[in-house]
């Protein structure tokens, strides 16, 4: 079990939807992380998790709801949500390539740093005093994550695993209460994702609740004081791990079968009525096939299956090496949806600079 403290939000969103255009990419979902928690977001491809991450840390301005950090309610800001205190790390990777690992963390630091522009064109004694400093903690972070020996070198010459946990050791930098972590272990081996497990419970024990998105099914359940599950932008399920581990909707909706009640049930009914009433006589064999891809699919459309579906067989399998096949496989799906999204924020938002990415 964990070491909980007092059951004290750190964050609560209410009601938080996201429209873009027609699609509703996150529908009225509620979430709370308590301090000294661990909570755990899962959901199939395309469900709204990092949707919902960049609702609650300004990248989106969500179209309903509202996300308060220890009772505050936040502006949708990134800079405004980082100096509150929630830091993130990115599904795709976002480290600045040409820059040393150790000045990649110390950009983690920026909000944390009260030294004005000139101070920092003077280099008085101010300057440098916080400068040492800044180095001091961002060398003790790296020391934490176990990337001190390479902190010279530059970051785009780190393994993938490295370069992810790099990305947790700079969020760490602006020393949140509150880390947002998208995928940690994408594209991680077993032993990378044990010791990514380790990392998150170390870092829960210095004092930061996290809210964690994962498709590793074993690392989630493993980790996770509550999981919640959103599918097609709706949460779904929420409880202790093994509560949301046997629910039978949350298997189904992994494995794209249908049940009682699924969100989203009625625009398929009624796209299935529009379309039956339209070509019913014309193409009956087409759409069967396209509908029951899972229980009798030929060869060809199974591939297509694991590359959209990773968590499929994490959800299923306890073995972790088919985990480790997909997560290897899953980044680079990933990382279009996470450009896109990235971009279109940016593009939204104006103002969104890297660093505010790098939040
Ligand atoms: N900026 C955007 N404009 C339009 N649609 C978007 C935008 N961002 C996300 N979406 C859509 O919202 C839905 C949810 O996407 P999101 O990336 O949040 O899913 P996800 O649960 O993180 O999936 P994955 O597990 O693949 O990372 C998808 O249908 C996606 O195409
Ligand atoms: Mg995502």
């Amino acid at each position: 079990m964990t070491t909980t403290t007092a059951p004290s939000p750190v964050l609560e969103a209410t009601g938080v939807t996201m429209r873009f255009g027609g699609l509703t990419a996150v529908r009225d979902v509620d979430l709370t992380v308590n301090a000294g928690e661990i909570v755990g977001l899962i959901g199939p491809n395309g469900a709204g998790k990092t949707t919902f991450f960049n609702c609650l840390t300004g990248l989106y301005v969500p179209t309903e709801g509202k996300v308060a950090y220890k009772g505050t309610v936040l502006p949708p800001k990134p800079h405004l949500v980082t100096s509150a205190g929630i830091a993130r790390t990115f599904q795709n990777i976002r480290l600045f390539a040409n820059m040393t690992v150790l000045e990649n963390v110390l950009v983690g630091r920026h909000t944390r740093t009260k030294e004005g522009l000139w101070s920092a064109l003077l280099r008085g004694p101010g300057f440098r005093k916080a400068e040492a400093a800044s180095r001091e903690r961002a060398m003790e972070l790296l020391e934490f994550i176990g990337l001190a020996h390479k902190a010279d070198h530059l970051s785009r010459n780190l393994p993938y695993g490295e370069q992810r946990k790099l990305e947790i050791a700079r969020a760490m930098a602006s020393e949140p209460g509150l880390l947002l972590l998208d995928e940690p272990t994408a594209g991680m081996n077993p032993q990378e994702t044990r010791a990514t497990e380790e990392l998150v419970f170390a870092i829960r024990d210095r004092g930061i609740a996290v809210l964690v998105i994962e498709h590793d099914m074993r690392f989630i359940f493993n980790l996770s004081d509550r999981v919640a599950c959103l599918v097609q932008g709706q949460k779904l399920v929420e409880g202790t791990s093994d509560v949301v581990q046997g629910d039978e909707r949350v298997i189904a909706a992994y494995l794209g079968t249908p049940f009682e009640g699924a969100p989203g049930d009625e625009e398929v009914a009624e796209v299935e009525a529009a379309e039956a009433a339209g070509t019913a006589a014309a193409t009956p064999a087409e759409p069967e096939a396209a509908a029951t891809p899972a229980e009798d699919a030929p060869e060809a459309p199974a591939a297509e299956d694991a590359e959209e579906t990773p968590a499929a067989e994490d959800g299923t399998d306890t073995d972790d090496a088919p985990a480790a096949e997909e997560a290897s496989e899953a980044p680079e799906a990933a990382d279009e949806t996470e450009d896109a999204t990235a971009s279109d924020a940016s593009d939204a938002q104006g103002s969104t600079t890297k660093e505010g990415n790098a939040q």
